[in-house]
């Protein structure tokens, strides 16, 4: 008689296929041709391309290929629908919600299959994942939406979202946009991916059946074309996009200065770190999950794994013995590992990065079975002798490839993890959570598991850090995307006059009598009893006064055009410099709240001392009358106390996820933030903006007011006076638009707040899509800078952080 672990390694699976019986009558129902879903109702959506099933290449329906008109009904559709919907009471909103929640999860495994059939990936995990998670963000936001006017009280929704999403988990995704969308109180128009529509189509018959009002759910299918069209039209207040980084930074590009809302969840080359305590079957068995999940079709794929050196050479023969183990197949049998590759594009382009990496040195490993000849399949794939700087190390493959390379220390297995562009989604395994808890805030990443991987859920916020993208889905994070300040609505333009500084020397000779070039005082000035002790106001950039590169000043006048002085004109080598200068002070993000708290109290003391002196600055550059003056100095030292108390409270959450797990939401800092300030309230509208990110541990790179730069620049000493560290806030004055681009094209450069011009902002956006940094925006309305609500807050907070979640289970 065979021994048990003789018939452990003998066993065969036999065939567990799962029946398409009901969604193949479906779709006949259907005559397996779909049109789009707009106002309530299918529509006939012209011209048609047919959907494949990967696993075997059939033609399973034809679907239609929007074109700009189907785009314009449905958003138009959507717009028709939003008052009523908004107005809905959130109890209302919220029994939607949840009849469609429990309308999917009625229908489970018919979702699951025709997800399969249309996508390709395994039963299993349609079964036990995807449509699983998708009912659960419908139950979870039918609780915002009933929530939302307590929670949200302050806020109102955007109107009608423009919703693009990929191939890869078609429902889920949806799921993740569509329920915090409608929870909000929007409407949306959705755009399936070209490859995998049909579940899309199927929700939208499941919005029919639950009575969801005609026009607040709209789907248009088609490709990049129809997905173009939806980003461009003007009756869209909001996109949301999950997809390539290529195709994210084209829609960063053509929303610019649109106002257009914009959230973007994009690729990744998430690091996967082992160090040599860990669990090592435990980790085998996540690397499968890692990149093995949805045939490494995951944008969170743990597609780096890094290794301790002095476990590479077990885990790699404990990883090959295991891919040697694993199925590859049929996606509707049970016992499958792998499904198929979603489409021929997918699969070329697997194919030729692996050759890539070939050519480039790298070892290939594959098992010794073959996979299956008549559908889209690829094996599992590992690659050692990988250098980190060579292709398959840097892009996102998107395949079941996965490229392995040792560290030694904990520093250089940050260092490695850190180096793409992207900053996704990581994993950490080791027995010691000391190091994992130390390593899991160094490494750029919005999500950190710690010996788990690809562990997602509706209460917490996904989304990345750099190239990954901005914005976050899920938990009270994500519902925020949805939403904009009640009182945004109200803003008037700001006083865009159109002031230019531009280097005139001598322009003050008899505008303002003589003028003292040295010490920057008018003599009439100097004469008087109250006047200021002027200084030379030079360049602030790591903790030192300098002088511009350009070698250029140029002249600021008061409101009655009476000269006042000369500023620097900063240049793109300034704006360098003082990005460096911020760099370098990244021991800052490293403090600790206290220590910011403490010297921005020291901050507001300092000002205290020189609150005359400052008053006299916006009396005499602004012409500000004397008591509005002192409002304005008031008011800042009031907010230097507001955000130094903000300093050790805004701080992060502990996530109700349902599994054995802390998911612990922490906001951190962007890093270096470039923030282009008002030209009007040269003094308040600068700290109110300065302060709430060198309060949340940001570097800082400042651009004043370019008509009353004076009062930013009085504050150098200031700052030296209250022991703020070298570099944490540096300021170039200058040309705003000018500087702004600088600031906006550095790759260094985390964030960008632009409170300037109009024209400014549809700039900023526009050449912030190089490396994708999060933008804040004016589009040229003026803010109250004295009024609490607009001016000052958790809005300010929340711009000037990110949320990192850092899953760490618990239990044997
Ligand atoms: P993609 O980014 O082109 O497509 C995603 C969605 O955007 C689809 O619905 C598509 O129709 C739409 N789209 C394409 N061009 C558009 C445009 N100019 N304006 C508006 N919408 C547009 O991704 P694709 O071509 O399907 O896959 C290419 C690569 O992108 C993959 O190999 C993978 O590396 C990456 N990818 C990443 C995903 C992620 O979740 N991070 C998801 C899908 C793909």
């Amino acid at each position: 008689m065979p021994s048990v672990k003789e018939i452990f390694e003998t066993m065969e699976y036999g065939p567990a296929p799962e029946s398409s019986e009901f969604v193949d009558a479906w779709l006949e129902k259907h005559g397996r041709r779909f049109g789009h879903f707009i106002n309530g109702r299918f529509v006939d959506g012209g011209s048609t391309f047919e959907v494949i099933n990967p696993a075997n290449k059939s033609t399973i329906a034809v679907v239609s290929q929007g074109t700009a008109t189907g785009v314009d009904q449905a958003v138009q559709a959507a717009a028709a629908a939003f008052d009523n919907w908004r107005h809905l009471s959130g109890h209302q909103r919220a029994r939607y919600l949840y009849a469609i929640a429990r309308q999917i999860q009625k229908h489970s495994r018919f979702f699951a299959v025709l997800e399969t059939i249309d996508n390709g990936k395994p039963i299993r995990e349609t079964r036990d994942i995807d449509i699983p998670l998708a009912a659960r963000h419908f139950y979870h936001h039918a609780g915002w939406a009933q929530l939302a006017t307590e929670v949200f009280e302050k806020y109102c929704p955007l109107g009608v979202c423009g919703q693009i999403i990929p191939w890869n988990f078609p429902l889920l995704m949806l799921a993740w946009k569509v329920a915090p969308a409608l929870a909000a109180g929007n409407t949306v128009v959705l755009k399936p991916a070209e490859f995998t529509p049909l579940t899309a189509l199927l929700f939208a018959e499941i919005t029919q059946q639950i009575g969801l009002p005609p026009g607040v759910f709209n789907l248009v299918t088609g490709d990049g074309h129809t997905g173009e069209a939806l980003v461009e039209h003007p009756g869209v207040t909001k996109i949301a996009f999950t997809g390539s980084t290529e195709v994210g930074r084209i829609i960063r590009q053509k929303t610019a200065g649109s106002g257009k809302k914009l959230s973007l969840e994009l690729g990744g080359k998430s690091p996967f770190v082992v160090f040599d305590d860990a669990d090592l079957d435990s980790v085998i068995e996540g690397v499968v999950d890692a990149i093995w999940f949805n045939q490494g079709q995951v944008c969170c794929a743990g597609s780096r794994l890094l290794i301790q050196e002095s476990i590479a050479e077990v885990m790699y023969s404990k990883l090959r013995h295991r891919m040697e183990n694993l199925r590859v197949g049929n996606p509707l049998d049970k016992a499958i590992d792998i499904g198929a590759i979603v489409a021929p594009v997918q699969l070329q382009k697997i194919e030729s990065l692996v050759q890539q990496g070939i050519n480039e040195g790298a070892t290939c490993w594959q098992p010794g079975w073959a996979v299956p000849t008549e559908g889209l399949f690829y094996p599992p794939t590992l690659f050692t002798n990988v250098e980190p700087a060579g292709t398959l190390a840097q892009v996102e493959i998107f395949g079941p490839v996965l490229v392995a390379m040792t560290f030694r220390t904990p520093a250089e297995a940050v260092e490695l993890a850190n180096n793409t562009p992207y900053g996704l989604a990581a994993s950490v395994w080791t027995e010691n959570v000391n190091l994992a808890l130390d390593i899991a805030p160094k490494i750029k990443a919005g999500v950190v598991w710690v010996n788990c991987t690809n562990v997602f859920d509706a209460a917490s916020g996904f989304g990345g850090y750099r190239e990954s993208g901005f914005g976050r889905e899920g938990g009270v994070e994500g519902m925020y995307e949805y939403l904009r300040p009640n009182w945004e609505q109200q803003l008037t333009e700001a006083d865009d006059s159109g002031f230019e500084p531009r280097a005139e020397p001598g322009v003050n000779a008899g505008n303002a009598g003589s003028f003292d070039v040295a010490s920057g005082v008018s003599d009439d000035r100097a004469k008087s009893e109250n006047v200021a002790i002027d200084r030379t106001p030079k360049l602030y950039i790591g903790g030192k006064q300098a002088r511009p590169d350009s070698g250029y000043s140029y002249p600021v006048f008061d409101p009655a055009g009476k000269y006042r002085g000369e500023a620097g004109l900063g240049n793109r080598k300034d704006i360098r410099n003082a990005v460096e200068g911020a760099v370098k002070a990244g021991g800052w993000p490293k403090s600790t709240a206290h220590l910011r708290a403490q010297i921005l109290f020291y901050i507001a003391e300092n000002l205290q001392v020189r609150a005359r002196e400052f008053t006299d600055r916006l009396i005499g550059d602004s012409g500000y009358a004397p008591d509005l003056a002192e409002r304005e100095v008031a008011a800042t030292i009031e907010r230097t106390f507001y955000y130094a108390s903000w300093t050790d409270k805004y701080d992060g959450r502990v996530h109700q996820t349902p599994f054995r797990n802390v998911t612990l939401a922490m906001p951190e800092p962007w890093g270096v933030l470039g923030i282009v300030c008002p030209e009007t309230n040269p003094l308040l509208g600068f700290m109110s903006l300065v302060l709430p990110a060198v309060a949340m541990g940001n570097t800082v790179v400042a651009v004043p007011s370019s008509r009353y730069p004076f009062a930013a620049t009085d504050l150098y000493q200031v700052f030296d006076t209250s022991d703020l560290p070298d570099g944490v806030i540096n300021i170039v004055t200058g040309n705003q638009l000018e500087l702004a681009k600088v600031l906006a094209q550095h790759l260094e450069v985390a964030a960008l707040w632009f409170f300037g011009k109009k024209s400014g902002s549809e700039m900023a956006e526009r050449e912030s899509a190089g490396n994708l940094k999060a933008t804040w925006v004016t589009y040229g309305k003026a803010r109250d800078w004295f009024a609490p609500e607009q001016s000052q807050g958790e809005e300010f907070l929340r711009h000037a952080t990110q949320v990192k979640n850092i899953w760490v289970p618990y239990g044997e």
